[in-house]
């Protein structure tokens, strides 16, 4: 199983996984040969790239963290904003990610503009868990920080499609009323006495820095839970990783490297660390271009492979970038593309930060 993005996608590739739409629903399932029908289907609907089975990639496994079946119930309950629901899916990806004994956040994520706010907040749900997990929390903190995840972003289902959506700049009022969405999904659970204080304040504080420059309050953080820590690295890392209508799409590689960048100022550096613990920088079966000019894809991930890991080159030998004989060599391109931050994407990047 391998990622290639839509334009290398030709005529008779084996899909390896499940196409949702913007409602969960299943638009092209895993084991159908892709024709040009499905081609413009999947750029219609925005996507950029998919997974699929071919002979190259037949000994590569990559695993979602959660089952398919979940993710699809958990969109459900967010587009019916179901508080109730929103609980027990986080209560099912705590216990499906604590039942799973090598949590790694390996796939590119298949999402569209338009399902944003719902797979975003499935995405942070997962990440948080596993930060959680690796924290060391119990089970009832994990339920609580998952809860926190899937419901952070409720404030902005409130929000136009049209300002969330907008390419050019938001006008103040928009900019205000964007921000104000952490305030709006704490408004929505206040009242709610069967929800732990814990989700309540990590929601309110999501957008909140360590330096105390983030709002609503400018909280600094000492003052900070570590579930409103967790969050913001968490919903930050899957902000960045997506495309959005006036920004492309930030690899793991640059969404991590922001991330560590800003340690002290935006993030806690404990928490970002954690997230390297799960994300590799080169996510499983994706394309990378190594200094010596060869050319593969990545095959394994996990502890210090998140750095330096195992690329099956396209003749088909082993490169375990970890051992000593390959320590100098770097990867230079992942996905066609060089490596470091556009210019164009950093734009964009602080447009959406503000
Ligand atoms: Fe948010």
């Amino acid at each position: 199983m391998r990622y290639v993005s839509l334009d290398r996608v030709v005529p008779g590739m084996e899909l390896a996984y499940d196409v949702i739409d913007d409602n969960g629903r299943l638009l092209v399932g895993s084991k159908s040969k892709i024709n040009y029908n499905y081609i413009e289907r999947l750029y219609e609907f925005g996507f950029h790239g998919i997974y699929i089975n071919d002979e190259f990639s037949e000994d590569i496994e990559i695993n979602s963290p959660i089952s398919q079946k979940l993710r699809r119930r958990g969109m459900d309950c967010l587009k019916k904003m179901d508080i109730d629901g929103c609980r027990e899916v986080a209560s099912s990806i705590v216990d499906e990610m604590l039942n799973n004994p090598d949590i790694s956040i390996d796939m590119q994520d298949i999402r569209t503009f338009d399902n944003y706010t719902y797979a975003h907040s499935m995405n942070v749900a997962i990440l948080c868990t596993a930060m959680g997990i690796g924290y060391g929390l119990l089970a009832t903190e994990l339920g609580y920080l998952a809860t926190a995840a899937l419901l952070h972003d409720f404030g902005k289902l409130m929000i136009p499609e049209e300002v969330l959506n907008k390419k050019g700049k938001l006008t103040p009022e928009e900019y205000k009323l964007v921000k104000s969405h952490p305030v709006m999904s704490y408004e929505a659970i206040k009242d709610r006495e069967d929800l732990s204080a814990h989700i309540k304040v990590a929601v309110l504080y999501h957008h909140e820095n360590v330096d105390g420059t983030g709002y609503p309050k400018g909280i600094t953080g000492d003052k900070q839970t570590i579930y409103t820590k967790i969050l913001h690295v968490a919903d930050v890392y899957d902000a960045l990783t997506a495309s959005r209508s006036y920004k492309d799409a930030y690899s793991s590689y640059e969404a991590l490297e922001y991330l560590m960048g800003n340690c002290g100022t935006m993030f806690d550096m404990d928490c970002v660390v954690l997230l390297e613990k799960y994300v590799p920088l080169f996510l499983k079966g994706t394309d990378i271009e190594l200094s010596n000019g060869s050319q593969g894809i990545i095959i394994e991930n996990s502890g210090m492979h998140n750095l330096r890991p195992v690329v099956k080159l396209y003749d088909g030998k082993k490169v375990d970038l970890l051992d000593p004989l390959n320590m100098n060599i770097t990867i230079t391109k992942s996905q066609g593309k060089a490596l470091g931050i556009s210019e164009a994407n950093e734009r964009g990047r602080r447009s959406m930060i503000g």
